[in-house]
């Protein structure tokens, strides 16, 4: 199993480009299975989750290639026909997004069988908001042995609002409506940015999808859908987790290929601490932590305010910065793990329910750790970097999943990590 060796202390500087977004590249290529045609996505990111979504695809018995570009990866997906519209518990237990081939299996073949994802590190994640979605569109869902099994002759337009806000039940379900019979209006949905870059590559072939990006999305079903070649938009996680690693280590980075509209949470949340960040007309975001920065209380909430996939990171920051922080996590029930992890570290943080208070400055010392979830891991990276002496981070294939190359990244800036396997 590989690990990290890091050894802390060195402020961050220089310069790092942000790869394509993991979670606008897996329901993109979950798009494809919609058409018979080529689907040609770029700046598709070398992660893990991106080598689970082909082999997923491959398995259903769609055509797929990969190859490299300057930026990222290009990924060419023909679903021309498919031998089997069933997406097994191998494959979904290792990818929970490997649900987005559902809306698509039944909208287009009429019929999918997709295995439960199961539970995972950062809560139970259940999709039922998927699956009452398809059925207010008309389709039989049955739920046997581990797989939820979806039928119907044809999707039928209809309302559907979301007790939940939830992102990859609004991609589903915006998918699956693209070749429903008639309009299709969803309610209370996803604002994430992942959701109006989807929503362009499904109108480039051929949908009539209107509202990506508000909470009301209205779809008119076509008959059927043709290839498109689309540019994933960048990672704003990724970025935002290197907006971090400058702060948390009193370093200055100039982070490149990032949209700094989809950040604008985190980076007000940083100017609050007292960290500088400027952005020039490329998108380039330029921060720096001038002096010592001060706390500030922060809540997760769905897009646009402050990403529950940026709470690990920022938890480790505010292990660094003077003064008592309250974070509070609204969207999953157990996103916490990395804090147990970082108090082996020195942190001083307890936790009540959705809240962890977090006692800064405390001084972090080099120990053995172990990643639980792919955020969480980011977190352990960043507070591995600014400890001082000499950390082993265990578990990194979660960080695989959805960073590229990370310690990569990082060690051209100057940090000092090692990547090992024993
Ligand atoms: C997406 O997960 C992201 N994954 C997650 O990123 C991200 O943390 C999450 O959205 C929230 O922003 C991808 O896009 C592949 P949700 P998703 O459905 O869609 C509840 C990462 O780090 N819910 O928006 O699975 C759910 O339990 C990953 O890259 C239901 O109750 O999250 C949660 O409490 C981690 N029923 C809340 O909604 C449902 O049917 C939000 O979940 C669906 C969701």
């Amino acid at each position: 199993m590989e690990k990290f060796i890091v050894t802390g202390g060195a402020p961050l500087e220089g310069r790092i480009r942000v790869s394509g977004a993991k979670n606008s590249a897996l329901p993109a290529m979950a798009a494809a299975l919609l058409t018979q045609e080529r689907v040609i996505l770029h700046n598709i990111p070398r992660v893990r989750d991106i080598s689970t979504m082909r082999s997923l695809l491959d398995e259903m018995g769609a055509d797929s290639s990969l190859t490299h570009e300057d930026h990222g990866n290009r990924v060419e997906i023909e679903a021309r026909k498919l031998l089997h519209p069933l997406a097994p518990y191998e494959l979904v237990k290792q990818m929970r997004a490997s649900v987005l081939v559902l809306g698509p299996l039944v909208s287009r073949f009429g019929q999918g069988r997709v295995s439960l994802p199961g539970g995972c590190a950062i809560g139970a994640r259940p999709i039922n908001l998927h699956l009452k979605g398809l059925e207010a569109l008309g389709a039989a869902v049955k739920l046997e042995h581990g797989y939820v099994e979806a039928r119907t002759a044809r999707l039928a337009g209809t309302t559907f609002c979301f007790d939940t806000i939830s992102v990859t039940g609004t991609e589903n379900l915006m998918m699956a409506a693209t070749l429903a019979d008639g309009v299709t209006i969803l309610e209370n949905a996803a604002r994430e940015p992942e959701i109006p870059d989807l929503a362009e590559l499904l109108n480039k072939m051929g949908a009539s999808i209107e509202g990506a990006g508000t909470d009301t999305l209205r779809i008119r079903g076509v008959a059927h859908l043709h290839g498109a070649e689309h540019t994933i938009i960048p990672d704003r996680v990724e970025a935002g987790t290197f907006l971090v690693a400058a702060t948390i280590t009193g370093g200055h980075l100039i982070i490149e290929g990032a949209d700094p509209a989809h950040l604008a949470a985190t980076i007000a949340k940083l100017k609050e601490c007292g960290a500088v960040v400027d952005f020039d007309k490329s998108g380039s975001i330029e921060v720096t932590s001038p002096g010592a920065l001060q706390s500030a209380d922060v809540t997760t909430q769905e897009y646009p305010g402050f990403p529950t996939d940026m709470q690990a990171q920022y938890m480790a920051l505010m292990t660094q910065v003077v003064g008592t922080s309250v974070i509070t996590e609204t969207i999953f029930e157990n996103r916490f793990l990395h804090a147990f992890e970082l108090m082996r570290l020195g942190a001083d943080i307890t936790m009540e329910g959705c809240r962890a208070v977090v006692r800064g400055k405390t001084r972090l010392t080099g120990a053995k750790i172990q990643a639980s979830d792919l955020r969480a891991s980011a977190s352990l990276v960043l507070a591995a970097v600014a400890a001082e002496g000499e950390t082993l981070i265990d578990r990194v294939y979660h960080i695989d999943r959805g960073y590229e190359r990370i310690e990569e990244k990082l060690v051209r800036v100057g940090a000092k990590i090692r990547r090992i396997s024993d």
